[in-house]
């Protein structure tokens, strides 16, 4: 059987995969040209795709032979499912082993954020620290006490709320489905309206998956809503945020500021004007960035591909 990967991924994985099938991999820096993709999907049983490809209708009626779309990722809004699922293709993909890491990582942000971390690293390459310990530079808010506001209770909003727990934060939340009542106590977390999670967070932190229900649910009216001194962080998709909206709200410090790890359109080019104000984090899409973590995804994609082929159950499908 023949296998596209529309990039490289780690030499286990390869390797691996070479036992079993050809294997074709897009080379290079940028995402594979649809085009290309077109082209090469064709002829391929498998396909190991990343966040950034778009896998839609129109590439998935080129592939004549598809069983098998395996994405190294846990999101797979970049998939047509309809489209798949009426060519029995069949869909994995990595939940579970990337929790951990895009739950520090949303905590990294808020403590960045709340603490101006990299606004101070930038004070200091910039050559511009010129006193110490000034009793108002720098002067960034506690966590202890504040109200964490998480939307999206699966398994990364749940990861989020345990660390933020043990920085003493109070913690609520929104999300389509409720938690269970023994759940919520467990995690320490109430659940709000989304009103009013909007209006009483002192953080809020997005861990929805991104759908047409989901998308620019954060707006200049939401984030209207909002306090002022609030923070948004954003680790799940760019498109849940109306990213000109946030500009706006930012430059006219409706909130205070912002910690993002994805964007509307990635990657983000230095003249974005997120770039220019001073009080965002921006992270170049590094949610299940961890060496550990990497290494997971990989074995599981291939693990799902294989499985998949084979028509046995795969590790993790859709
Ligand atoms: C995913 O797996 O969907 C994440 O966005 C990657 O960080």
């Amino acid at each position: 059987m023949r296998i596209l990967l529309t990039r490289k991924l780690h030499k286990f994985a390869i390797k691996e995969l070479k036992k079993y099938y050809t294997v074709s991999i897009h080379d290079g820096k940028i995402p594979i040209p649809k085009k290309e993709l077109m082209e090469k999907i064709k002829n391929v049983e498998g396909l190991i795709c990343f966040p950034y490809d778009l896998i839609d209708r129109e590439v998935i009626e080129k592939a004549r032979n598809l069983k098998v779309i395996s994405t190294y990722s846990v999101g797979y809004d970049h998939i047509d499912l309809a489209a798949a699922k009426k060519k029995n293709i069949r869909i994995g993909y990595t939940p579970d082993v990337l929790t951990g890491a895009t739950a520090d990582l949303t905590l990294g942000l808020i403590l960045d954020v709340m603490r101006r971390i990299t606004e101070g690293d930038r004070v200091i390459r910039r050559g511009s620290w010129h006193q110490i310990f000034g009793a108002s530079d720098y002067v960034g808010v506690d966590l202890e006490g504040k109200t964490l506001g998480i939307f999206g209770i699966g398994r990364i909003g749940q990861a989020v709320a345990k660390r933020a727990r043990g920085f003493e934060m109070n913690i609520q939340y929104n999300s389509r489905k409720r938690l269970s009542k023994n759940q919520e106590k467990f995690l320490g977390i109430k659940f709000v309206s989304f009103d009013t999670l909007l209006r009483s967070s002192d953080i809020l932190t997005i861990h929805a998956p991104y759908n047409p229900e989901t998308h620019h649910l954060i707006n200049f009216k939401t984030m209207k809503k909002m306090k002022k001194t609030a923070v948004l962080i954003n680790t799940a998709r760019g498109k849940i945020v109306n990213e000109v909206d946030l500009v706006k709200a930012l430059k006219r410090k409706i909130i205070s500021g912002a910690g993002l790890d994805v964007f509307e359109k990635e990657p983000i080019k230095k003249s974005h004007e997120l770039t220019k104000i001073e009080n965002t984090v921006l992270a170049p899409h590094i949610g299940s960035s961890s060496a550990e973590t990497r290494k997971k995804m990989a074995s599981i994609t291939v693990q799902n591909l294989v499985l998949g082929l084979q028509k046995k159950k795969m590790v993790y499908s859709i």
